[in-house]
């Protein structure tokens, strides 16, 4: 069964749990879906559990330890979701996974949303002759192998909503179809080096910073703005509560123990310039950077030329473009 999913850009943005193991959000969190690059994934029945994952250029990529773990231990998890939702014993009892992957390695873009919400949309194909899931319930078993998977559900503006305690208390909830904004992603990726400390292990690290209570107490009135923002497509309120947001967050990562700061030289230096540029010529565009220093620069049709010529002018980084996208589908 063949899925194809992509990443997403937090606009609103998930980080720290409240139950790590489940990764059970602390908080609601919002993002784009973005029409590209694509993960596509292949599952079908096996006797054991068996991945090949492909780069780019189409040679396989060896996988970690680590990372087989992580494909084992999300299987499980969705066989344990399945049976609480009544459907115990609907997937097999092993997966064989081919994975390919048209995220570059070096253009730090979220693969593992992409990767994971495929992974969810492939199993459910699996089993659609004798269960129909739900795009929430797929959204729940993306969420159980990288939380921010489960918005990659769901295209266009795509909300994660946690309503409780429980395996099933964190889906996604579609805000807004692909054609209602069509907004652009420019991304500049200045850094190709491998970040020292993954999502998952900064999730944790979280509750430790001084500044977190407080940021979970207040997500609910910026995801509240920012809804709003999308269906008025109200883009100086977008950007007033999506950069409020994602500075809050980097603030929380760098106060934690340890101290875990993403952003370099090159990210401040854009974010500056961009803040120049758009005053100057009044563009409708803002920043946003999630767990690296890559750079996401969302704007409207009318700022995208003087945005990508930016872009392309910057020396040493990767620049992709992207757009509003459909979410995972199988083919
Ligand atoms: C900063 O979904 O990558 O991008 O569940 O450990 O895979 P894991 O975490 P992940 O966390 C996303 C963090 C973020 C913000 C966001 O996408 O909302």
């Amino acid at each position: 069964m063949l899925a194809r999913s992509t990443p997403n850009i937090a606009l609103i943005k998930y980080w720290g749990n409240r139950n790590d193991a489940l990764r059970l959000p602390a908080a609601d969190s919002l993002s784009m879906t973005l029409s590209s690059p694509t993960v596509e994934v292949d599952a079908e029945p096996s006797d054991t559990l068996h991945i090949v994952s492909y780069e780019t250029d189409g040679t396989e990529k060896r996988l970690k330890e680590a990372d087989i773990r992580r494909f084992a231990r999300h299987f499980a998890l969705c066989r344990e979701y399945l049976a609480t939702v009544e459907h115990p014993d609907t997937l097999p009892s092993a997966v064989a996974l081919s994975i390919r992957s048209q995220v570059p390695p070096a253009i730090g873009l979220a693969s593992s949303a992409a990767v994971f919400s495929a992974v969810a949309m492939a199993y459910a194909g699996l089993i659609r002759d004798r269960v129909a899931l739900t795009a929430e319930q797929i959204s729940v078993m993306a969420r159980l192998g990288s939380g921010s998977a489960c918005r990659s559900i769901a295209g266009g503006f795509a909300a994660m909503r946690v309503t409780g305690e429980g395996i099933g208390d964190a889906f996604v909830e579609q805000i807004a179809s692909a054609d209602h904004w069509p907004l652009h992603d420019i991304i500049i990726a200045p850094s190709e080096r491998e970040k020292e400390h993954g999502s998952t292990e900064g999730h944790a690290l979280a509750p430790t910073s001084r500044l977190y209570t407080r940021r979970i107490a207040d997500i609910p009135r910026r995801q509240a703005e920012c809804i709003d923002a999308i269906l008025q497509r109200d883009f100086q309120k977008l950007q007033t509560v999506a950069e409020e947001d994602c500075l809050n967050m980097h603030d929380v990562m760098r106060t934690s123990t340890p101290s875990l700061d993403y952003l370099t030289a090159d990210t401040h230096r854009i974010v500056r310039e961009i803040d120049t540029l758009r005053r100057e010529q009044h563009l409708p565009v803002l920043y946003t950077m999630d767990a690296g220093p890559t750079v996401h620069l969302l704007c409207t049709d009318d700022a995208v030329d003087a945005i990508r010529s930016y872009a392309r002018s910057q020396k040493q980084c990767l620049v992709f473009e992207s757009r509003v996208g459909p979410g995972a589908k199988l083919i």
